[in-house]
C-alpha cells in the first residue's frame, strides 16, 4: 500500500516540461532551438554546456551579471537546471554573418591568449567557458566592451580581463568578426 502510494505520489510530481509552458517566458526573444527571435544583441544559447548555462541563470538571479531582460531575473531558482538542460540539448546553428575577412583574419593573431579557455578558435565549450565561434556579432561585441570597459562585471576570469583590457575598439572588432567567421 505504502509502496502504491510512493508510485502515485511520483507520478503526480509534474515533469520538467521543455516544450511549451516552461519555454514560453523566453520565447519573444529566444526561440526553443536557443537561436535569436531578433537580430538585436540577442545571442545563440542552443548547445551551450549544461554547467555554464547553469551558471549563467544563477548570476542573473544574484544581480552577480547584471541584465536588462526583466524574464532572465524572474527566473526561480529550482528551474535554472531545467531551462539550461533544455538549451544544452539543442543543435549550435550558426547564423551568416557579414564577416570581413580582413578583419578576422587579424583577429585570428589577437586570440592567441584566449586559446586556453575557449580553444579551437572559440568553438570549444568545457566547463565554465562558453562557445564563441560563430555567435552573433552584437553579443560577442557588447559583452568584450562590457568586459573592458566596465571591468567590474564580476562573472569575469581575472585572466581573461588581463587580456581583454590590452585589445582597442579596432582590436574588439577583429576579435568579433574572427569569431563570427569561425563558424
Ligand atoms: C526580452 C528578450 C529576452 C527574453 C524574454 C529572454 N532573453 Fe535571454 N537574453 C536576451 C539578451 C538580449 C541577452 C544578452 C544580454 C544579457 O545578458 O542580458 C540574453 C542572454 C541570455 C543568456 C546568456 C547567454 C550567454 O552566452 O551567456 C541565457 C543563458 C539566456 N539569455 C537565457 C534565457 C532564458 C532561459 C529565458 C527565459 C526564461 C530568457 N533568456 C529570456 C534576451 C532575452
Ligand atoms: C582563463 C580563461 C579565459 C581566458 C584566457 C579568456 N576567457 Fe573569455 N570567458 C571565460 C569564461 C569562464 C567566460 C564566461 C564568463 C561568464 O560567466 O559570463 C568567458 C566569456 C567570454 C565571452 C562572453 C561569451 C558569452 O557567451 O557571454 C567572450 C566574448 C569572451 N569570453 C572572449 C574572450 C576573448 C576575446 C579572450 C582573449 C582576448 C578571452 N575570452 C580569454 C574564460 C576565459
Amino acid at each position: 500500500m505504502l509502496l502504491r502510494l510512493c508510485v502515485v505520489a511520483v507520478l503526480m510530481i509534474p515533469s520538467p516540461s521543455y516544450g511549451g509552458s516552461l519555454l514560453e517566458p523566453c520565447l519573444p526573444c529566444h526561440k526553443k532551438s536557443g537561436e535569436p527571435v531578433k537580430t538585436d544583441v540577442t545571442p545563440l544559447i542552443g548547445s551551450q554546456n549544461t554547467f555554464y548555462l547553469t551558471e549563467v541563470l544563477k548570476d542573473y538571479a544574484t544581480g552577480k551579471r547584471p541584465t536588462e531582460v526583466a524574464a532572465h531575473r524572474q527566473i526561480p531558482p529550482h528551474q535554472q537546471a531545467a531551462y539550461a538542460a533544455h538549451f544544452a540539448q539543442q543543435r549550435w546553428v550558426s547564423p551568416w554573418q557579414p564577416v570581413e575577412q580582413k578583419r578576422a583574419e587579424r583577429g585570428k593573431s589577437l586570440v592567441k591568449g584566449c586559446e586556453r579557455c575557449h580553444r579551437e578558435g572559440g568553438r570549444v565549450q568545457f566547463d565554465e567557458n562558453p562557445r564563441l565561434a560563430g555567435q552573433r556579432m552584437a553579443y560577442l561585441r557588447l559583452r568584450l566592451h562590457q568586459f573592458r570597459t566596465a571591468g567590474k562585471i564580476p562573472p569575469q576570469p581575472e585572466k581573461m580581463r588581463n587580456f581583454i583590457g590590452e585589445l582597442n575598439d579596432e582590436q574588439i572588432e577583429d576579435v568579433v568578426h574572427f569569431y563570427a567567421n569561425n563558424r
